[in-house]
Parts: structure tokens; sequence; C-alpha cells
């Protein structure tokens, strides 16, 4: 017994992610406490986490914070402390200056150092040792994201016994694009560790597969990618999309909560009770296309097809990546714009647009959700784009209209939204105009039709598929291995 207890716990299902799915604050008194964050990810996890003994390895989201690991609502949490210097190279560079930008479209563009680079590798290199000091025998890893690409690779060298899943949660480029990154081979080596690489849509599955065919002589049939080794087949991965999304139900029983619809009506009379309340929310980055849904609704202003009062907007911008130049510049020329917009516009009683550079709790995004006559998504290029999900996921009143870009992941699935091009501001500018006078029969049916789609595939059913694809390529192994 004595032997059982110091030797190190063992879990069967371990995921590994750049943040953990707790926050944590500093108390007055220098102590810390732990508080669940609101993500999908956990929610739909927590049930497979508690069935199977697991674990989740992260970063706490400061600075040389060093914490022994400890259990929250049953999970248990493995912190990987990044220094100030990792949350600069790592984090900040490689991770949201590098890949970022070269992921979404070269929106921005990407900078590429070898010294960001370099601690990529070692940050990504103590999550695969930490997953890897922490994982029973056979065990299940699932990685998320950009941030840890090349962990899948580094826990199958230490680790050929785990059973090894990857999922991207942004977009994966074209090749013509992805070919820019000075480590694109590395890259591409590193997430073939996994034995299912998951993407939003198709077309990254298959950017995926073709940049596999550009950079290694591994043979590629869709789904499948022969692994070779000195031009042996040593192993298969599975490379195809796995659409995210949120957990839906939770929306929907926040939004049917008397409080909540009373906190809707609050937010409504507090605009002066407008004919029509429109809604942006989004992290405040320059993939979602903020300042080409501001051009868009300024220009309804000075066209006189919309008035102030009758029409407000509240945009909500999450602060976020604040360190990075990007988001710097991106930040000032919103903020310069709501105030030309609102300068030019506004009465003593009256704003054309509420703009909220902050973050808000569930209850208050449901309440915004339900107050909101028209969600304005208008995104570059986002991954999946969930606010469009949890929009549809609280109206159960299936009222509401949702604009939505065709550059969302989103738009895949509900495409009974106004579709999009946010760069055709004329487009945008119809599309605004034809949400406002849109008939209530056609909101309803096309409102109706959205919410089966997000409230029949939710956060549960993804990981679901994720999971038992990833199972399936185990026991194809096992087959493999003694025929
Ligand atoms: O899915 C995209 C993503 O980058 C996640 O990996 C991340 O947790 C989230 O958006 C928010 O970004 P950040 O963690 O950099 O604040």
């Amino acid at each position: 017994e004595a032997h059982k207890d110091s030797s190190p716990p063992e879990y069967d299902f371990v995921v590994v992610s750049n943040r953990l799915p707790v926050d944590c604050t500093v108390e007055a008194d220098g102590s810390l406490t732990w508080k669940r964050s609101p993500g999908g990810l956990v929610t739909a996890l927590e049930p497979v986490m508690r069935a199977a003994d697991g674990a989740w390895v992260g970063w706490a989201g400061r600075p040389d914070l060093e914490v022994a690991p400890f259990q929250q609502d049953g999970i248990q949490i493995v912190p990987v402390p990044l220094s100030s210097q990792d949350i600069e190279e790592y984090y900040e560079g490689f991770s949201n200056d590098t890949l970022w930008p070269l992921y979404h479209d070269v929106i921005a563009t990407p900078a590429y150092h070898r010294e960001w680079w370099d601690d990529y590798v070692a940050v990504n290199q103590r999550f695969a040792d930490a997953a890897a000091a922490i994982s029973a025998d056979g065990a299940v890893v699932w990685v998320q994201d950009y941030q840890l690409q090349l962990v899948p690779r580094m826990l199958r060298e230490k680790r050929p016994d785990l059973t090894i899943g990857f999922f991207n949660h942004i977009p994966f480029p074209p090749y013509g694009i992805f070919a820019q990154l000075p480590w694109r081979t590395q890259i591409i080596e590193g997430m073939l560790g996994a034995d299912v690489v998951g993407f939003q849509r198709s077309s990254d599955a298959s950017n995926f597969s073709s940049a596999v065919r550009r950079l290694t002589n591994h043979p590629t049939k869709n789904p499948a990618i022969e692994v070779t080794l000195d031009g042996q087949p040593t192993r298969r991965v599975v490379a195809k999309a796995f659409p995210i999304s949120i957990d839906s139900r939770s929306f929907e029983e926040m939004a049917r909560d008397p409080a909540i619809q009373q906190r809707a009506r609050e937010i409504r009379k507090g605009l002066g009770n407008p004919k029509t309340v429109m809604l942006g929310v989004d992290r405040l980055d320059y993939t979602k296309g903020i300042r080409h849904r501001l051009k868009a609704y300024g220009e309804l202003f000075r066209d006189g097809a919309i008035e102030v009062g009758d029409v407000a907007l509240i945009q909500v911008a999450n602060p976020s990546r604040e360190r990075v130049e990007a988001y710097i510049k991106l930040r000032d020329e919103i903020e310069l714009t709501v105030g030309r917009i609102n300068g030019e516009y506004s009465t003593f009683s009256h704003s054309p647009v509420n703009y909220l550079h902050q973050g808000f709790p569930r209850e208050e995004m449901v309440a915004l959700y339900l107050a909101a006559d028209v969600l304005l998504v208008t995104a570059l290029r986002d991954g999946m784009n969930l606010v469009a999900k949890e929009y549809v996921a609280t109206r159960f009143d299936n009222d509401g209209v949702l604009i939505l870009s065709e550059f969302a992941g989103a738009s895949e699935e509900l495409r009974k939204a106004i579709l999009i091009n946010p760069h055709d501001i004329d487009g945008l500018k119809e599309a605004i105009m034809r949400a406002i006078n849109m008939p209530k029969v056609e909101r309803t049916t096309r409102m109706r039709s959205m919410r089966k789609r997000v409230l029949e595939h939710d956060v549960a059913r993804w990981s679901n598929a994720f999971l038992k694809n990833l199972a399936a390529t185990r026991s194809d192994r096992h087959r493999r291995i003694a025929p």
C-alpha cells in the first residue's frame, strides 16, 4: 500500500490544452482560488473525465505560477508553468503572432522569428512531458489546438502505448499560405504523431492532407494517411472534420429563466426601446470583421436608411491578447470608428453604437441574445464561431435573425442564416436592411431550422464522435499488430 501511495497517479483519459478549464484569481491575502471557466469544451468532457479517471493538463493563465496538481469538480488539474518569456515567445509570439494570422488567411502579416519557434518547441515538449508523466498505460490523450501542434509526436516518441487525438480549433490554411512557414514540415510531422487529427471543416482536413502530400512521402488516401518510416508503412492517421458545437440545452434553459428574460427587457429599455436591436459579440480580434461591420452600419446612417433611436447596435468586444501589436492597433481603429459614428449621429438621448470593451458572464450574454433582433457575425475567417450557435440555441421563441459570414465554419451548418461576404460592404448593408425588415413568418422558419441543427449537434455529440473515431483507430492498430 505504501508503494501505491507514493507512485505517481495515472490517468486513463488526459486532455492537453494551452489554457486549463479553470481560471485562477489571487485573493487579497495572496491565496489562489480557482473557478471553472465557462467554455463548452469542459462541459462536454466533464462526463467523460468522471467516467474514465481523467486529468487536464494546461497553463493557469498567469506568468511564473508553479502550482501542484489538484482536484476541481471531479477533474484532476495539472498546471504547466509558463515564464514571462514563454508568454512572450511561445504564446503571444509564435502562437498568436505567427500561427494565428497565418492560419487565418494572413489577414494580418505573420511574423517569423527563430527564437519564438525555439520556445514553441520547448514549451510543447514541457506539455508533452507533463502529459506523458501522468498517463496510464494505454491511456487516451486528447491534445487541443494550434498552440500544441508538436505535442502529438513528442508524446508518441515517449509513450508509443498511448492513443493520441489532436483537434485543431482554428482553420487550417491552403498550402499556398501554409508554405510560408519556415517550420512547416516539423508542424506537419508533429500533428501526424496523433492517431486522429480533427478539423472544423472538411476543407481544413483536405488542406492538411495536401500539406502532407507536398511536404512528406507519406501516402494519403482520404481520410487516411499512411505514416511511413524508410518507405515502410508504420501506422495510419485519420484526418477529418468534426465541427465543434456548444452545450445547446444549457443556453436554452437559461433563456427560459424569467429573471433572464426580465434582464433582456431591461437592456432594451436602457437603449430607449428601439425598434431594432442589433448585436455583435466577439473577442477583439482582426479575424472577426468588426471594422467591416461598423463601416456598413455607419454608412446606413449616412444614407438615411436607418435612424438613431430606431436602430441600436450593441458591440461587445472581449479584451484579448492585449500585448500583441496587431491587437493594440485594431483596438485603436475600432474605437476611433465607434467614436466617429457616435459623434456624427448621436442625439442627447440615443447613440447608434453601444461599445463595450469588456467580458460578461454567461447569464448576461443570454439576456443580450434574447434582447437582440439581429446578431451580426461578420468574421473574415473563423474556425467555427460559437457565438452564432449560442444565439440560435438561446432563441427558444424562434425569433431573431442571424447574419453570418460565409468565412465562418458555422456557415456550413447554419444554412438558413442570411449568409454574407463581409468584404462586400454593399452586400452587408443589404443584408442588414433585409434582417431589419424580415417578416415574422420568415424569421420563424429560418430560426426553427437552425435551432434543430444546433440542438441536435451539440458539443457532447462532437466529443463523442471524435473519441469514437479515436477508439476505432486503437482497435484497428491492435488488429494490424496481431492479425
Ligand atoms: O479556438 C481558438 C482559441 O485560440 C483557443 O485556443 C483559445 O483558448 C481561445 O481561442 C481564446 O484565445 P486565448 O486563449 O489566446 O485568449
